[in-house]
């Protein structure tokens, strides 16, 4: 008698045993079930459908294609749902409630009666929420994708959400194209179901899923509407199937050196800042770190090798065409750790001996010449950031690396709001803009790192500024901007310190980011410092009084192994 397996698995260990599984068993029948599926193992699948998600339009085909999957491997397909995130529908940002759907995702794995689980997510949040959900449930679990969109048309140009909605909402706030045109672009930059078209964070993220081995291999960037990622769904419910026969649980796959690896992939993708935050989280689940020194020197030897906006040129159903992650992979196999498992029970190092038909070298192009020498991503440190603070050089003006300048502070969110397009604003092309107190506890760290280039200046042509703030920033943006400044100014981080007129300095060079203010002025300030109200009930309150700071992932604090509470606290 198997007390773990199938719909028995998991039942309560008080009362009549034989009474509960009976009990199980009559209820499964309401759903149909036969005496003989109700003997088979069962693969939960998280299924994320929404009317305020349009990057997971297409799961209804998605989950019939795994299930398909499932019952031809012999095992019972049971959906589920789980909260699910579409970015930009969410106030005041989807980045609150990614632990809410790790919560969701984890605690519904354990509690219902499933054997192996298929996640499907793709927008920003939700990838990283199921991994991190799946990591600490720790049962077979194998991730699907929704994918990528694909592009639109505007005048002979193609359009992909949303560098390029970044680009003309900038000419437009210049005045170089018009009203009219504006609204037409607006019905040609997200044309089909799946995630944004470009190398954002759900782009990204769903490449680190594939390179720590949690998705099938070569499913990370097939696009949303092609056969082939229903072919993929299929096979990914046989791979969960698979799994329960030969368990291989999320602890097995993610790894210190599959997480160095996904760095590493980030780096050549010239991927999102975000991604570091996530992939900090979900490594974070199984008591694993990377420290910011870490990243910087996986940076330095990794050079980007992916020409995608808004890094580069192309788009993601470009990078499929031209081999997708298998071409990316095989490219930086000398710097990778090759003897990490996949939810096949693979090594990278087999995956990679098989050949590849074909790479289109104008995408991802060979390590001998690649887009730039060094990877996307750098941590800055410095008395503006003494635990860092994030950068994507490959996204910024290289004339600004090495920048001094003086300090237009904006005390918060709101202020921002009103007085970024004052045209009283006292602000000049090559002064630094600050925003305070839109960190994780201050704000949930909205994607607010993009300030706006004051209208004034806009309207004089400047395009980029250097700006620095404790928020994030959307992984389809672009310029020079310092995020994730650490600790944020709302527990008293020397961001809170900075005032109008104070000279800043960015040196990409030295990796550092300081305020030209000495210390013993600094804490004075900081003696003042009073920190912004905070809510009183619901989720809002858990989450502002257990969020970690960017370096730690933002997770919440009671959701990470004790362990890494214990490494935090010593440092
Ligand atoms: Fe969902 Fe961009 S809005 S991926
Ligand atoms: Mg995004």
């Amino acid at each position: 008698m198997s007390r773990s397996h199938g719909i028995a698995r998991g039942l309560t260990n008080y009362g009549d045993q034989d009474f509960a599984r009976y009990l199980r068993r009559s209820f499964a029948r309401s759903m149909g079930l036969s005496t003989e599926m109700l003997g088979k193992p069962i693969v939960g699948i998280a299924v994320t459908p929404s009317g305020f998600n349009n990057c997971h339009r297409a799961m209804p085909e998605l989950v019939e294609a795994v299930s398909r999957g499932v019952l031809a491997a012999g095992a019972l397909p049971r959906t589920f749902p789980t909260i699910s995130l579409g970015e930009v529908f969410l106030n005041p940002t989807s980045m609150m409630f990614r632990n809410l759907m790790a919560m969701d995702t984890e605690e519904m794995i354990r509690a219902q009666p499933m054997d192996a689980v298929v996640l499907i997510g793709g927008c920003d949040k939700t990838v990283p929420a199921q991994l991190m959900g799946a990591a600490s449930a720790n049962i077979p679990a194998v991730q699907l994708v929704t994918g990528p969109m694909s592009t639109g048309r505007h005048r002979g140009e193609r359009l992909g959400a949303c560098t390029d909605c970044r680009r003309f909402w900038g000419k437009y706030r210049g005045g170089e194209i018009s009203r009219d045109e504006i609204d037409t672009i607006e019905g040609r930059l997200s044309v089909t179901s799946g995630t944004c078209a470009v190398m954002g964070t759900a782009s990204t993220m769903a490449c680190i899923a594939e390179t720590l081995g949690m998705s099938l291999p070569g499913t990370a960037t097939i696009p949303a509407t092609h056969s082939d990622r229903l072919v993929a769904a299929e096979e990914t419910g046989r791979a969960a199937v698979a799994l329960i026969n030969t368990p291989i649980t999320p602890s097995q796959v993610i790894t210190h050196e599959s997480v160095e690896n996904a760095f590493r992939v980030l780096m050549a993708l010239g991927g999102s800042t975000n991604a570091v935050i996530h992939l900090t989280a979900v490594a974070g689940r199984l008591g694993i770190r990377i420290p910011l020194s870490r990243l910087n020197e996986i940076s330095d030897e990794t050079p980007v090798l992916v020409d995608l906006k808004p890094v580069g040129e192309g788009y993601m159903e470009d990078l499929h065409a031209a081999g997708g992650m298998g071409a990316v992979l095989r490219e930086l196999r000398p710097l990778l750790n090759l003897d990490t498992l996949n939810v096949e029970g693979r090594s990278l190092a087999q995956r990679l001996d098989e050949p590849l038909d074909w790479v289109d070298r104008s995408v991802v192009r060979p390590l001998s010449d690649p887009v730039s020498r060094q990877g996307g991503l750098i941590a800055l440190h410095g008395n503006l950031a003494p635990d860092g603070a994030i950068f994507k050089r490959a996204a910024a003006t290289e004339a600004l690396f090495e920048t001094e300048g003086r300090a237009v502070v904006f005390s918060s969110l709101e202020d921002l709001a009103r007085r970024i397009d004052d045209p009283d604003l006292d602000v000049h092309p090559e002064d630094v803009l600050v925003l305070q107190n839109a960190g994780p506890v201050a704000a949930a760290m909205p994607e607010a790192g993009y300030l706006p280039i004051p209208k004034k200046l806009a309207q004089r042509g400047v395009k980029d500024m250097l700006r620095i703030s404790d928020a994030r920033m959307s992984g389809t943006a672009f310029g020079t901007i310092a995020l994730h400044v650490s600790p944020e100014a709302a527990v008293g981080g020397a961001l809170a310190a900075v005032r109008n007129g104070d000279r800043i300095r960015l040196s990409v060079r030295d990796k550092r980011l300081d305020v030209l203010v000495d210390d013993d002025e600094l804490a004075r300030r900081l003696r003042d410092h009073v920190p912004p109200p905070q809510p009183e009930r619901g989720y809002e309150a858990l989450y502002r009084q257990n969020v970690t700071q960017a370096p730690e992932g933002c997770d919440f604090a009671f959701l990470v192994p004790s362990s890494l509470r214990q490494h935090r606290n010593a440092t």
